[in-house]
């Protein structure tokens, strides 16, 4: 091992102090099935411990009951996806004798972990809409999405899918689509619109996974495509990634607000089909920050794909404001400033995004930002205003996006708690 690696992860796991370390023997052992290009897993578990052998195990591992949905539909013909469809908005009991892949799935998805609380569908979004929109749409497109980007592994899968150089806009805008739409108040229940097009896109995850392999994916070196440890590393930059750039925006959270926002993510993470033993227990941005130290120790430094969708990303951006009208109109000049603004100037210089001179802009703007919203927050009924209004253009916006191919191919949405409603009678999509 290099002095560079072995610095670079013995500082991350500094960060993990107070977690057991294994045996010399055994980290051999588990070093013979780590994937080769996802880091030095012998010097993983010996700094990590038992949460390195984890995550070990989980470069291993797809989803499981996803992936088997995707294995009987072939076997299913016309009637499967209907079928599919159908449980992920009207639920498992709309369905007379549901195949067992289909039916395992959703039975998955529909039991509600015993954490869960009424506030877990309510106190993330709560935290998420006292933030204003473009606040969101910058970290989204800036920050968020770079950094899931930089990892080597997920822009492998993702320039192999062929289409999304091309289309990093639709993306970017399809990403937004689906933040939105789990962000909305009461939405995550059963039925309701962030449910339904999470369990759309674990679908669509899992529909990519197969095609990945079918080319191909050397599993050997990279360990499972669109495998668990890259599901947590995403999961992970909608949480401390993003909070951090909306901190530099101005728009810190307190402890409280960040703890709502865990909790729903939990849920979040059971509805995408992320192992529970990523995110229980991570109840705020240093957790979350060491568990993505231990992510980041199974990747390589950013490759040529992740520089490409960062460079597609950050030109599209500007195009995201401009949608529909309801955000404010922003420059590419602006795009570049906050780019370097929430990334640092070493970020951004190794993506070669230049630098601007409205960046000079950024620390006073946040400044001003960061001290109206504590404001804000001094005072309940303008908080509560301030939510309310955030919530309501959330719905504009989302009512004025061009519908997101994954949501108009699923036949659409439904409402939230509407899985005692009566689902739309179709002899073709009963069995
Ligand atoms: C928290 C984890 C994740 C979330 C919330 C998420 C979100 C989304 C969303 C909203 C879409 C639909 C919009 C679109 O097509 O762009 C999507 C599609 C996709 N995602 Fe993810 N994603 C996650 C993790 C990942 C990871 C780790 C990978 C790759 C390693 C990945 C690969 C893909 C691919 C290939 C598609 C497109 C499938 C298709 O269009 O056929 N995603 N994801």
């Amino acid at each position: 091992m290099s002095l560079i690696k072995m610095s670079t992860i013995t500082r991350r796991a500094a960060l993990f102090a107070g977690l057991g370390c294994i045996g010399l023997g055994q980290a051999t052992a588990l070093a013979t099935t780590w994937p080769a290009a996802r880091g030095d897993g012998e010097e993983i578990v010996r700094l990590y411990g038992e949460r390195g052998r984890f995550v070990g195990r989980m470069l291993h591992v797809g989803d499981p009951l996803a992936d088997a949905v995707v294995a009987e539909l072939p076997g299913l013909g016309e009637d499967g996806h209907r079928l599919l469809q159908r449980g992920i908005a009207y639920g498992l009991a709309s369905l007379t004798d549901p195949p067992p892949a289909i039916a395992a799935f959703l039975r998955s998805a529909e039991t509600v972990p015993p954490w869960v609380t009424p506030r877990t569908f309510t106190g993330g979004s709560r935290t998420f809409m006292s933030i204003p929109l473009p606040a969101h749409a910058v970290t989204l497109s800036l920050a968020a999405l770079t950094h899931t980007y930089s990892s080597p592994a997920i822009a492998g899968v993702l320039v192999g899918t062929g289409e999304l150089i091309n289309s990093t806009k639709r993306r970017l805008v399809e990403t937004t689509d689906w933040l939105l739409r789990c962000m909305q108040p009461g939405a995550l229940r059963r039925g309701g619109k962030g449910y339904v097009a999470t369990l759309q896109v674990r679908m669509l995850h899992a529909q990519a996974r197969a095609r990945t392999l079918a080319r191909g994916w050397n599993v050997g070196a990279l360990g499972h495509p669109l495998g668990q440890v890259d599901l947590a590393r995403t999961w992970l930059d909608f949480l401390p990634i993003s909070y951090a750039a909306l901190g530099k925006l101005g728009y810190d959270c307190t402890a409280d607000e960040v703890a709502d926002l865990y909790r729903t993510w939990w849920y979040i993470g059971h509805l995408l089909g992320i192992d529970p033993g990523f995110y229980l227990g991570i109840t705020d941005h240093q957790a979350a920050r060491r568990l993505l130290a231990l992510v980041d120790a199974t990747n390589r430094a950013p490759d040529a794909n992740s520089k490409a969708l960062v460079t597609q990303t950050v030109a599209g951006a500007a195009d995201l404001f401009s949608l529909n009208g309801i955000l404010p109109t922003v420059s590419r000049e602006t795009i570049r400033a906050s780019f370097r603004h929430v990334n640092g100037d070493r970020i951004a210089d190794f993506f070669g995004v230049p630098a601007s001179p409205a960046q000079a802009l950024l620390p006073l703007a946040a400044l001003a930002a960061g001290e109206e919203h504590q404001l804000a927050r001094s005072f309940p009924p303008a908080w509560e205003a301030r939510i309310k209004a955030n919530e309501a253009l959330a719905e504009t916006f989302l009512a004025l996006l061009p519908t997101s191919a994954y949501v108009t191919n699923s036949g659409g949405y439904h409402d939230a708690g509407v899985m005692t409603g009566t689902a739309p009678t179709a002899g073709s999509s009963q069995r």
